[in-house]
């Protein structure tokens, strides 16, 4: 079965090339991070702080999460109820790259992960997919670029959906959870030695998306 899996730092475009790159092949697509930010958001929500681990995983005890496809787009079900479009604020964006630090927070949405993936031919993008979710794909990447120019893509990116943000605020950001991602002592961000780099920088959606179904091998 095709599973496909993409890391990489925030903001490189996974997301987007992981969404064109499904819908071409006609398989899903699962947005890893989308699950990080759910737990983010409930932590927020509830006063509890995403580096509180005693208190995120007394969290968790009574934390369900789901996630639903209809039409082949994801929905992320959080206690029952649809939290796909409030994690995508900026400000869960740093409650998601602390509270995925939390050993607990990983093996309760990698198991899910896996669980998913094993069900189906799909596309995941996040920062342990070619580590931990799916060590044994044959179909790894790891897509990049550089931080000014995730930063710009951000930038516009929020500033399309309405939010009142700062370009400068955004490079800090993005240079802080590249930090976090790859430093954090379980399952940090590390390109394996199996994946195929992508600097996408000056790459078109279409180029990247070109490389990738050149390089795709049967599984
Ligand atoms: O891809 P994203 O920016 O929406 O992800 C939000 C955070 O979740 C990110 O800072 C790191 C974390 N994350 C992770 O640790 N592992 C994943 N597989 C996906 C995301």
């Amino acid at each position: 079965m095709l599973n496909i899996a993409i890391d990489g730092p925030s903001s490189a475009g996974k997301s987007t090339i992981a969404k064109l790159l499904a819908k071409k092949l006609n398989i899903c697509y699962l947005d890893t991070g989308a699950m990080y930010r759910a737990m983010g958001w409930k932590a927020v929500t509830n006063g509890i702080d995403p580096t509180d681990e005693k208190k995120v995983e007394k969290m968790l005890l009574t934390t369900t999460l789901e996630v639903r496809y209809i039409d082949g787009v994801q929905s992320v079900i959080l206690d029952g109820k649809d939290v796909s479009v409030v994690i995508r604020e900026h400000r869960i964006s740093k409650a998601a790259s602390d509270i995925s630090k939390i050993g607990k927070v990983r093996e309760f949405l990698v198991k899910k992960q896996q669980e998913i993936a094993s069900s189906m031919a799909i596309v995941l993008d996040g920062r342990d997919i070619t580590t931990k979710v799916l060590p044994n794909s044959k179909n790894k990447f790891y897509l990049s670029a550089s931080s000014e120019i995730r930063a710009k893509r951000r930038y516009d990116e929020l500033i399309a959906n309405g939010q009142d943000v700062k370009f400068e605020d955004i490079l800090k950001d993005i240079i802080d959870r590249d930090y976090n991602d790859s430093h954090r002592a379980n399952s940090p961000l590390t390109r394996t030695a199996d994946s195929i780099y992508i600097d996408s920088s000056n790459m078109k959606v279409d180029e990247v998306l070109d490389f990738i179904i050149e390089h795709l091998v049967e599984e």
